[in-house]
């Protein structure tokens, strides 16, 4: 972890903030510039204009780190490269934006050289919420202190993610698993937002079997931090492969794991589900 993580984890808070004021802003605008990148896939001038900011931020800040974004790429960032790497979604959740859905947000998280994300910061702009949380010190939510209560897999809703654009499996087992098992799910539209809800105990859990870093990092902090368990997105100490994602509290790991498991080859099953 860096010596300065709490400076840094202050930079990121107060940045995501004034990037989800932009992004905002252009939802007052008639035209959002929306281009098409796949099915369901769009990315619209806020998009564009939100990584700038963030980008240009952390260049003024860090000038020696490296930063990933979704917009414009960046190094694949092994493990063992030098310093610092900050990795980005200016939007998480731009199918919501674009449909005028309150669920996106803005997703910040930095990796250390060992390749371990120590820092995730997670702002709502529609809600006003920012979750937020370095390793080793917990989570914030609106720099408020808060820990995941324990509840089992019928005892509130499990997200669920689709990776769109892609055939309906492994998600439609996983879903015919959990409903089998009693659970309902919830697609916030947003992975980071739906992992910041797992952080915060509004959901019990999270799956999506194929998630980017920019995705996934900061949310893995904040389940992390909150006493939670999540799958490690930077096992591989790679950037920028898709990887599944599972993370949850501690009281359902192993029920949504032994739901995972068969339906996600080459996952082992994790011999302890208390903090990381
Ligand atoms: C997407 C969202 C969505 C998830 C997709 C992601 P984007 O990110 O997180 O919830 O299901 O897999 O690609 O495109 O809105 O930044
Ligand atoms: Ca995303
Ligand atoms: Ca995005």
């Amino acid at each position: 972890m860096h010596a300065d993580g709490a400076e840094r984890l202050s930079f990121a808070e107060k940045l995501a903030v004034e990037a989800g004021q932009l992004a905002k802003s252009y939802l007052q605008r008639d035209d959002l510039g929306v281009r098409s990148k796949g099915v369901l896939d769009w990315v619209t001038e806020a998009d564009l204009a939100t990584e700038r900011l963030i980008r240009r931020g952390i260049r003024s800040a860090y000038p020696s780190d490296r930063i990933v974004g979704e917009e414009e790429g960046g190094e694949s960032a092994r493990t063992g490269t030098k310093g610092a790497t900050w990795v980005v979604d200016p939007i998480d959740g731009t199918t919501c934006f674009v449909s005028g859905l309150p669920s996106w947000c803005v997703s910040i998280a930095c990796v250390d050289e060992a390749g371990r994300a120590f820092l995730g910061v997670v702002h709502d702009p529609s809600g006003a919420e920012t979750f937020s949380a370095l390793a080793g010190h917990g989570l914030t939510v609106n720099g408020h202190r808060i820990s995941v209560p324990d509840k089992g897999i019928t005892d509130g809703l499990v997200g669920v993610g689709h990776p769109r654009g892609t055939p309906g499996e492994p998600t439609l087992s996983f879903l015919r698993r959990l409903f089998a098992a009693g659970g309902l799910f919830y697609n916030s539209g947003s992975a980071a937002l739906s992992l910041a809800y797992v952080a915060s105990g509004r959901l019990v859990g999270f799956y999506e079997s194929e998630l980017r870093a920019w995705d996934a990092l900061a949310g893995e902090v904040l389940v992390r931090e909150s006493g939670g368990w999540s799958s490690d997105f930077m096992g591989n100490g790679l950037l920028t492969t898709s990887q599944p994602m599972l993370a949850a509290n501690r009281a359902c790991v192993a029920a949504l794991w032994d739901l995972a498991e068969g339906v996600l080859e080459g996952w082992s099953r994790p011999e302890r589900y208390d903090r990381q």
